[in-house]
Formats: structure tokens, sequence, C-alpha cells
């Protein structure tokens, strides 16, 4: 395991702690979360009792196939809490996600959470977002295109998600659409907060402003817990 690794999975470790009390659990999507997926395993006798809400079909299958109870969002009305990573953390616990596509969906948990905890490895941690990630934004299909000049007429780089091989043709989400990659090009996360706020067609978007109350960040030999009011 490298070092990188073993930061995740020092910080999914800690993430435990937080579902004791909960009844109903949302799990995020990605390689920190599959860490955490892989310590519920480790105590799965002590969680009987829970109800897993999966944010991504990926994520659905690895409970699943684990033999955790896991049930369709319609089937509650609210989450006890909500456990996911992130790909950048700013000092105010902003967040960019969606490296894996599935943030229109992670948002809508995150959003109906109780408790929101992220779990990231070190390297996660950024002055500013946009430094080291694009911001994803989900559109539907039709308006690929007119989204992306528009952004492009604001003065962002977008690129069309692919896949590195397996398909041909954008890759297409959990929940339909396509995925364009908008990059700040040093511009303030704010103007594009507020274009996409009003942008028909964009159906979601990886900037998680305000959501997060607790942040474990993993590290080799420790872990730290950011609270939003830190
Ligand atoms: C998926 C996400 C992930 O949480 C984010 O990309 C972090 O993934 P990883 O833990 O693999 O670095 O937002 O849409």
């Amino acid at each position: 395991m490298n070092i990188v690794e073993k930061c995740k999975v020092n910080a999914a470790k800690e993430a435990i702690k937080f579902i004791r009390d909960a009844k109903i659990i949302g799990v995020g999507t990605g390689s920190t979360v599959e860490k955490f997926v892989e310590q519920l395993i480790e105590i799965k006798k002590e969680l009987k009792d829970k109800v897993f809400i999966a944010s991504s079909i990926d994520t659905r299958i690895k409970l699943v196939e684990k033999g955790f109870c896991v049930a369709d969002l319609l089937s509650v009305n609210e989450i006890d809490v909500y456990i996911d990573g992130a790909d950048e953390v700013d000092p105010e616990l902003n967040m960019i996600k969606g490296d894996g596509a599935a943030h229109t969906m992670e948002k809508i948990l995150t959003f109906y959470s109780k408790k929101r905890v992220f779990i990231v490895d070190y390297t996660k941690l950024v002055k500013k977002l946009g430094e080291k990630h694009p911001v994803p934004v989900e559109v539907i299909p039709e308006a690929t295109n007119l989204v992306k000049h528009y952004l492009e007429n604001q003065g962002y780089k977008v690129k069309i998600r692919y896949p590195k091989k397996g398909k041909y043709g954008p890759i297409i989400s959990d929940t339909y659409g396509l995925i364009l990659d908008v990059y700040l090009n040093g511009k303030d996360y704010h103007d594009l907060l507020e274009t996409l706020d009003k942008l028909p067609g964009v159906t979601g978007h990886g900037l998680f402003i305000g959501y997060a109350d607790y942040v474990i960040v993993g590290y080799p030999e420790e872990t730290k817990l950011l609270t939003r009011s830190d």
C-alpha cells in the first residue's frame, strides 16, 4: 500500500466513529469511500440495523455484494449521516467533487443529510479551489454544446469528459448526464457558481460550498479533524 492509500485508510477508519449512532447512512463514491466500505466490512456484525443509501451504482454494487442493507433513495425522508470523499478542500472546507462523475447524486445526499463528513488524504488540501482540478458540471446531453460555448465565452476552458477506454463517446453519468470539466483558469469560483446556478441545461456541478460539517484529513501516521467553524 502506498503512502496516499495509507492516508485514505486512516481517514476512513476515523469516519466509523461518525456512523455509530446513525440509522440511515449515506455513502459517497470513490477510492477513499472504497476504504470506508472496507472498514464497514470489518465491523459488519455491529451494522445489522443500519440502512445505507448509495450515491452511485458503483457504491451500491460494492455495498450490496458485501451483504449490507441498501435502500432506495425514494424510501427515505432524510439521512442521518453522509460520508464521502472530495477532490479538493479549501481552508473554509469548501470543496470540488465529481472526479468520479457522481457529484449530482452526491450533492443531493449531502444536502439532505443531518451530518456531512468528508474523508480525504492530505494531498486534497488546497489554498484555493481549482488549483488542481477542473469543476465537473453535469448537463442534459442535448444541451452540451450550448452550455460549453456559453462557458467558453465567459473565459473558461471546457472539456467534455471522455472515458479512457471501453466506450466510444462521452461519459454518461448514473443520472444520465454528460460531464463538462470546467477549468477556472485562475478565476474566482464564486463567479462560476453564480453562472452555473442560473444556466439551463446544467443539472449539477461539483462546487460543494458550505456543505461540509467535518473533514477528516488522513496523514501517514495520524488524522486531523477539521470542522466548519475552525
Ligand atoms: C466522485 C467524487 C469523489 O468523492 C472524489 O472524486 C474523490 O475521489 P477519491 O476518493 O477517489 O479521490 O466526488 O464523484
